[in-house]
């Protein structure tokens, strides 16, 4: 009777404390689910990274540094852009944390033929950020997607000197 009675009082006291934990707690919890979020979940998932690719491909297409090298030019128009945008957005997916599956050849195989320089890397490296400026994708995704990109340039630059 005493310690029911006893209770009884405490739980006011104890709900409050509970409460107060929760509340505590609650901004780490949701901290810790955004970190868990994969890159390709904040980025938008496939649709929002395909429109990104679609801008950004349209934009080396028409950028003349990188037509300055006959070899890409040749590709480029040799090779269908939509399947080009295909390729990149499965690869971007799948190396985001997507469930598409990249099937294109390795980074090394696909450019190796292009002679592709230091001046024209940086070229596409500054469309690549106005693509992702131009699609407000915040700091921290597009430093995490830079660095994917930087991750592929010892394959695809093979031009010693900048042209
Ligand atoms: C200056 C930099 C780059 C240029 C000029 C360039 C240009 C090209 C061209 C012309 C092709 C078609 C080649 C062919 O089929 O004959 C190609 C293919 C491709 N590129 Fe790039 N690229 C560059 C960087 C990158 C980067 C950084 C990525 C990804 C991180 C990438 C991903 C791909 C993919 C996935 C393909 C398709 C491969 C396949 O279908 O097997 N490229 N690129």
């Amino acid at each position: 009777m005493t310690t029911s009675r006893t209770f009884t009082k405490a739980l006011p006291f104890l709900m409050v404390a509970v409460v107060v934990l929760l509340s505590a707690a609650s901004p780490a919890i949701a901290q810790e689910k955004m970190a868990a979020k994969s890159l390709y979940d904040r980025l938008g998932g496939t649709y929002a990274i395909a429109s990104v690719v679609d801008d950004f491909i349209e934009r080396l297409l028409v950028n003349d540094i990188l037509n300055a090298n006959p070899a890409i030019k040749a590709a480029r128009d040799a090779v269908p852009k939509a399947g080009l945008k295909y390729r990149v957005t499965a690869l971007v997916c799948q190396v985001t944390g997507g469930s598409e599956t990249y099937s294109g050849r390795s980074m090394k195989e696909a450019h190796k033929h292009l002679n592709i320089t230091e001046k024209e890397w940086q070229a596409m490296v500054s469309d690549f950020k106005k693509t992702l400026d131009k699609f407000k994708v915040p700091a921290k995704e597009q430093g995490e997607l830079i660095a994917i990109v930087e991750s592929t340039k010892p394959d695809i630059v093979v031009g010693k000197m900048a042209k």
